[in-house]
């Protein structure tokens, strides 16, 4: 049962070592768990006050080709918890500071920090620019997110809250609301949640559905999936409701996005049609989707969940590259 977050046995970490993390499809059960059992072994001793030591000497560079906070933040500071050290490079359409603004493919950027780094974090616009990373590194690429694909430390991240929060999550039910199209989140998501057999509730706007690839695979894999309309029935009965925000920067066309943006709002209204211990998640940013009043819900785990990517992306920085030893700061580096 995934309730006490074992830590991995010796040869599930020699697996890890040297993995890139591409997206959430390619971990089995047991290989998420580990991950969660590893964040579990770091969030204690960071609670007990110990100065972790892991990644001494190790650089993780941190490339993010689109906005992040969440991400870019908590894997930085995951390394410096660890011990290690960083290399930014954080850039958006209005602020283009590296030579991917004069032309230089993801490709020929990767070959240059391959040689400064020894892991590589990266987030992009386009889907499958991880994969292409990771085809030009011969050290760890972790996929922060790319485009509407991936986001599997986003998914790790919502597992461990998820146990953290309800326990096991065996069964439960998972209302997944907002943009299930561009919501790369929730694509990585739904491959954990097979894995607890968690009954599915997808509420969007007709526009934004969950792509059918992804409700097929798991309807094959035995998931009941239910679509349902407005966000009071769409939260009835679920243990988890998962919202997301919709991905303006997705639409080609801005009227479109404003056609659908309000469409799914929580509101304190909606808390009253919760089944009882119900949580809220969110990936965040938030933009309305969740109202202000919503916070002081004790089910509102949103900010605890972002808390939460600490622990699991140290985890993950530590075990691709090999580093999970436990180990701490010794007295003559003080
Ligand atoms: C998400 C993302 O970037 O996909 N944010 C995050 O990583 N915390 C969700 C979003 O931007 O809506």
């Amino acid at each position: 049962m995934l309730t006490d977050f074992a830590f991995p046995d010796v040869q599930m970490l020699q697996s890890f070592v040297g993995k890139d993390i591409l997206g959430a499809p390619q971990f089995s059960k047991a290989e998420m768990e580990a991950v969660l059992g590893v964040a579990a072994f770091y969030e204690k001793a960071l609670s007990e006050g110990k100065r972790l030591w892991d990644m001494d000497g190790k650089v993780m560079a941190a490339l993010f080709f689109e906005p992040s906070t969440r991400t870019r933040l908590s894997f930085e500071t995951a390394m410096h918890r660890l011990g290690g050290r960083v290399i930014t490079l954080a850039e958006s359409p209005d602020n283009q500071i590296s030579s991917t603004s004069k032309g230089e493919t993801v490709h020929d950027t990767i070959k240059m920090v391959n040689n400064y780094a020894d892991v590589i974090v990266i987030r992009s616009p386009r889907t499958g620019d991880a994969q292409v990373a990771a085809a030009a590194a011969n050290h760890p690429v972790i996929n922060a997110g790319d485009g509407f694909g991936q986001h599997p430390s986003q998914a790790l991240l919502d597992m461990y809250t998820i146990v953290k929060e309800k326990g096991n999550p065996e069964g439960l039910t998972v209302a997944l609301i907002g943009d299930l199209k561009y919501g790369r989140t929730v694509h990585s998501l739904v491959e954990f949640l097979k894995y607890y057999k968690c009954r599915l509730i997808l509420a969007s706007p007709e526009q934004l559905a969950m792509p059918a690839d992804i409700v097929q695979k798991m309807q094959t894999a035995g998931i009941e999936v239910e679509l349902r309309e407005g966000i009071d029935a769409a939260v009835k009965d679920a243990d988890i409701i998962y919202m997301t925000r919709v991905q303006k920067e997705r639409f080609m066309d801005l009227s479109e996005y404003e056609a659908v943006k309000n469409m799914y709002l929580m509101t304190g209204e909606t808390v009253r049609h919760f089944k009882p211990g119900a949580i809220i998640m969110h990936a965040l940013p938030r933009v309305n989707e969740i109202a202000l009043e919503v916070d002081d819900y004790p089910g509102a785990a949103y900010f605890r969940q972002a808390g939460n990517g600490l622990f699991v992306r140290m985890a993950l920085l530590a075990m691709t590259c090999g580093q999970v030893k436990g180990s701490f700061k010794p007295a003559w580096a003080e």
